[in-house]
């Protein structure tokens, strides 16, 4: 569509450059939008929105958080572990036969390995259903583990950082607009988050 009707965005100037001498070939203009949509916004307003949303449903570490801003980014690897925005890696092939927790897996297979469930993992994580700022939550796999482990993590963190010190000190009442259980989730396979966050400030 943007293409058909070219705009001023960052994507409609990516579009642009296809034209020079060193243009873009199709395949890494779609690569370098998905990177920015999905791996770059996507994946930050909505740990964004879910940070925000167990913080609302914990109202002392919100209440915390206000009084202390400055305690934000020790704050965001336990926010990120709790309720991150990507739920499950990419897809990884086994290069050899493998048994993981008691199941077998054969060799050259896909397999996906849920982020979530392993953030949450009790033997790793005492009491793993629980909001805990004071826990050292560092070694969370919300950003992945290895070779591929998010680049963008530093970015994310900045920007969560600053959003939720605006919020809580700009909005001193901030509190949610509907009861938690008629909140709706958005129905997707990779990333995890709220359709919307309705709040009254
Ligand atoms: C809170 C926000 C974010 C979360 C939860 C997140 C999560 C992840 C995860 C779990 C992976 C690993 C996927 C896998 O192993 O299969 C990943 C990879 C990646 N992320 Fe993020 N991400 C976030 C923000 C960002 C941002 C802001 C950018 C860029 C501006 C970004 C760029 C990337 C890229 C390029 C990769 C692929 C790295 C590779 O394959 O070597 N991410 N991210």
């Amino acid at each position: 569509a943007k293409g058909r009707n070219p705009g001023g965005s960052l994507l409609d100037r990516l579009i642009a450059a296809r034209d020079g001498d060193d243009h873009l070939s199709e395949a890494e203009l779609v690569s370098l939008a998905v990177l920015l949509l999905v791996a770059g916004h996507e994946t930050t307003t909505n740990a964004l929105g879910n940070a925000l949303l167990a913080l609302l449903q914990h109202p002392a570490a919100l209440d915390r958080l206000r009084a202390k801003p400055d305690d934000v980014p020790a704050a965001l690897d336990e926010l990120l572990r709790f309720d991150a925005a990507v739920s499950t890696a990419t897809f990884r092939f086994t290069t050899e036969a493998v048994t993981l927790g008691g199941t077998g897996i054969p060799a050259g297979v896909p397999v996906l390995v849920a982020l979530g469930a392993a953030n949450r993992d009790p033997e790793r994580f005492p009491a793993p259903d629980q909001l805990d700022l004071d826990r050292n939550a560092a070694a969370h796999l919300a950003f992945g583990h290895g070779i591929h482990r998010c680049v963008g993590a530093p970015l994310a963190k900045a920007e969560m950082e600053i959003a939720l010190r605006a919020l809580l000190t700009r909005f001193a009442g901030i509190r949610l607009a509907v009861p938690a259980d008629r909140l709706e989730w958005r129905h997707t396979r990779l990333v995890r988050g709220l359709a919307s966050l309705p709040v009254l400030a």
